[in-house]
């Protein structure tokens, strides 16, 4: 049976060091612990949209340095396809995180094997690719690699782009939905439209994104929770009040969330409505994938 989500993007092992409070930089301070974790954003959102029951695909690399086990596990243990992963000479993607004790993060990625994704080796599962009802991208790929997935997808395209990279307009026109924050939000507004002020407020950036042409947006705002827009509307979707003990990788569950809920036919408003409380779930605990609710777990519910 063909995956239902394909995700074509990074895989990470994940360096996380708890500190109080972030330094500030020319700053030494003392950390309290180092854990090393799977990540990366791709790998990420492929274990939340399996833990939520989707048949899932990951299409990515992984490098020669012995980390590739460690990097897999979660994924592996989640049910995720891994026959495409490619094994590439070369370190393994990794990220430096440090989390603070208000739950916030900061993380600096170094790509390694995930920079090896590019057109040609997208190409090599083009059959997955073509079969997915959903495919989901992120900004930690060669861009050529994401414009190659693009062209090969024959199904919804979910792009989260975090980070924001440089791609050509015609890539992101195919996002439906594109899914930012809201920095990444005004990144893509003025690659798209170089000149113009960008808004501030959120709906309106919300608007003018779509404006450009892209098919349906969702902008995600933490605690907030998202805005949504389609051509059905726009509706802002509350989270659920939660205490945040790990905000790293919330993202990640959230895109997971709202993908699995496409492929199983959700509207744009209903995937949403779960993806905030997946996220909310996952903030609740320490690190990214080992976070991520499954079926049997209970979701905080918005109030109200
Ligand atoms: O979104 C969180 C993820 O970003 C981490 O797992 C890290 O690997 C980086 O990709
Ligand atoms: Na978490």
């Amino acid at each position: 049976m063909p995956s239902q989500v394909v995700v074509v993007g990074s895989i990470n092992v994940d360096q996380v060091i708890r500190v109080n409070r972030h330094p500030r930089p020319g700053e030494t301070l003392i950390g309290r612990s180092l854990v090393l974790l799977p990540g990366g954003k791709g790998a990420n959102q492929a274990v939340a949209a399996a833990r939520l029951g989707a048949a899932v695909a990951l299409v990515g690399a992984v490098g020669s340095d012995g980390l590739a086990g460690d990097a897999t596990a979660l994924l592996a243990g989640a049910g995720v396809d891994l026959s495409a992963v490619q094994q590439v000479p070369g370190p393994t993607g990794l990220a430096l995180i440090t989390v603070a004790d208000d739950g916030e993060n900061t993380i600096v990625v170094v790509p390694g094997a995930n920079a090896a994704l590019d057109a040609p080796a997208v190409g090599r599962s083009a059959d997955v690719i073509a079969a997915a009802a959903v495919l989901v991208l992120q900004g930690e790929i060669a861009a050529a690699g994401i414009a190659a997935a693009v062209q090969l997808a024959a199904g919804r395209v979910v792009l989260n782009l975090a980070p924001v990279i440089e791609l050509d307009p015609a890539v992101i026109l195919r996002a439906d939905p594109l899914v930012v924050n809201e920095h990444e939000a005004a990144l893509v507004l003025s690659a798209l439209r170089p000149g113009v002020e960008p808004s501030n407020a959120d709906r309106e950036l919300v608007a003018r994104l779509r404006e450009c042409g892209i098919p349906s947006v969702v902008l995600t705002r933490g605690a907030l929770g998202a805005i949504c827009a389609d051509d059905g509307g726009i509706e802002e979707v509350p989270a659920p009040a939660v205490p945040a003990v790990d905000t790293s990788g919330a993202g990640d569950a959230f895109v997971g969330a709202l993908s699995a809920r496409l492929a199983a036919g959700a509207t744009l408003p209903e995937a949403v409505r779960l993806a905030v409380r997946v996220g909310a779930f996952a903030v609740q605990s320490e690190g990214t994938q080992a976070s991520y609710p499954t079926l049997d777990d209970q979701l905080p519910e918005v109030a109200g």
